[in-house]
């Protein structure tokens, strides 16, 4: 049996939408009592904000509905996440291709969407909040909610049965 999941998210900047996805996916597997086998991480593809806590409209959108963004702190992708995450996970379509450019032949099936893991299949973009109103804030939140149930319960599956991508 597989012992551990490791999941990396990632978009351009990590202070959005990817330490968001890493905050709400943490609650959602502490809460299922998982903490100790899916370990969880985000980065960006960008360095424009390493080293910065999340974007305080994140920070404040994601604390209202109870999740803890403030120890989150940006990092862009290095090479090395390919081996050391099961799943990397973009947040649109321009990281995914990023992350496929950078990412070594042999993990090239570790870079997917976020989104594929969402149980209706309507959009699989999560749309760049950055330069938007606090309504796209909230978008980002309910579509990474939406997503992080089936993620964990791919996650749970990937555990049982290792054979499983
Ligand atoms: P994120 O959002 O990729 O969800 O973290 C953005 C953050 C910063 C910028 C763009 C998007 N920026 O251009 O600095």
């Amino acid at each position: 049996m597989k012992s551990e999941v490791r999941v990396l998210f990632v978009c351009l900047g990590n202070i959005c939408r990817s330490p968001t996805a890493e905050g709400v996916f943490r609650k959602v597997v502490d809460d299922a009592g998982m903490a100790t086998c899916i370990v969880v991480d985000s980065a960006g593809t960008h360095a424009y904000h390493t080293g910065e806590a999340p974007d305080r409209r994140a920070q404040l959108a994601a604390e209202k509905r109870g999740f803890d963004l403030s120890k989150i702190m940006a990092r862009r992708v290095v090479v090395e996440d390919f081996s050391q995450f099961d799943l990397v996970l973009a947040m649109d379509q321009d990281n995914l291709r990023l992350l496929r450019e950078q990412c070594p032949e042999e993990y090239a099936d570790r870079v997917r969407l976020f989104l594929e893991f969402a149980a209706d299949h309507d959009e699989l973009e999560v749309p760049d909040p950055y330069y938007g109103g606090s309504l796209g804030f909230e978008r980002v939140l309910d579509l990474i909610e939406r997503a992080s149930s089936g993620l964990l319960k791919h996650c749970q599956l990937r555990l049982d049965h290792p054979a499983i991508k």
